[in-house]
C-alpha cells in the first residue's frame, strides 16, 4: 500500500519531499507538475508528467525520531513548463520566519481532518510559526535543530500532506521554503501543532546535490505523485 505525498520542485530537474515518503516511490514513478485537482489530472493541459530518476534521503535522517526528514528527488528530465512558485530555500541564521506567530503557509492534498478524506483540489492554510515547540505536549519529541512547528487550533496540515511545503511569503511576494510536512499527533489540535522538517540546516546538504544545475536550485513548485 502506498501513501500519498507531495513533492516540491526546487529546480527544473529536482524536487524536495520528506525522507519518510521516499520508500513509497522509486525510479520511473510519475510525478505531476502543475496539478490542481486529483480527479482532473488527465486532460488538464497545465499538468506536466515527469518521471523519477532517483531519490536520496538526508544522510542523517532518523526514521524513529524523524530528525532530518528531507529527501531530494532527481527527475529524468528538466521541466519544460517551468513551474516555480518557490523562490528561496530558508537560510541558517535568517530569523525572518522563526518568530512565534509568524504567518506561514502549508499546502497539499491531504485529509481535511484527522481520519477524514483526502482533498481533491489542492488546499492551502495559513499557520502561525511555533518555534518554541518544546512547550507544547510534544516536549522532547520536538528537536529544534531539525524541526519547526506551525499551526494552531483549527489550522494545520494533516495526513497525506507529508512531503509538501511550509513556506513564507515576503512583501514582494517571493516565497521561501521553511519546512517540509513531517508529522503530528492528530491534526489542528491546540497542543499538537504540525511538525515540519527544517529546511535551513539541510540547505548545505540539499544544495550540492544537483551539481551542474546548482545555480538554478532556487525555485520550487508544488507537485504531487500519484499511485
Ligand atoms: N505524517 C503525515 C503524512 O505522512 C503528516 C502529518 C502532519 N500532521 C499534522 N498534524 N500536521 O502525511
Amino acid at each position: 500500500q502506498r501513501q500519498m505525498c507531495i513533492r516540491d520542485s526546487i529546480s527544473p530537474q529536482y524536487a524536495i519531499t520528506a525522507a519518510h515518503c521516499a520508500p513509497y516511490w522509486g525510479t520511473g514513478d510519475p510525478i505531476y507538475l502543475g496539478q490542481h485537482k486529483e480527479s482532473e489530472r488527465d486532460g488538464d493541459g497545465c499538468v506536466e508528467t515527469m518521471y523519477i530518476e532517483s531519490i536520496v534521503s538526508h544522510e542523517s535522517y532518523n526514521d524513529w525520531t524523524l530528525q532530518n526528514d528531507i529527501a531530494v528527488i532527481k527527475l529524468t528530465e528538466a521541466s519544460q513548463f517551468g513551474y516555480a512558485p518557490i523562490d528561496h530555500l530558508d537560510q541558517p541564521g535568517d530569523g525572518t520566519w522563526h518568530e512565534p506567530g509568524t504567518p506561514l503557509v502549508a499546502a497539499g492534498w491531504g485529509t481535511l481532518s484527522s481520519g477524514g478524506s483526502a482533498a481533491d483540489t489542492a488546499q492551502h492554510v495559513v499557520v502561525p510559526a511555533v518555534p518554541d515547540c518544546w512547550e507544547t505536549e510534544y516536549g522532547e519529541g520536538y528537536d529544534p535543530d531539525t524541526m519547526v512547528c506551525a499551526g494552531a487550533e483549527g489550522v494545520d496540515s494533516c495526513q497525506g500532506d507529508s512531503g509538501g511545503p511550509l513556506f513564507g511569503i515576503d512583501s514582494s511576494g517571493e516565497r521561501t521554503l521553511v519546512g517540509v510536512v513531517s508529522w503530528g499527533i492528530g491534526c489542528a489540535q491546540s497542543q499538537y501543532p504540525g511538525v515540519y522538517a527544517l529546511v535551513s540546516p539541510a540547505r548545505a546538504w540539499i544544495k550540492p546535490r544537483p551539481r551542474a544545475e546548482a545555480a538554478t536550485l532556487h525555485k520550487l513548485s508544488l507537485i504531487h505523485i500519484s499511485e
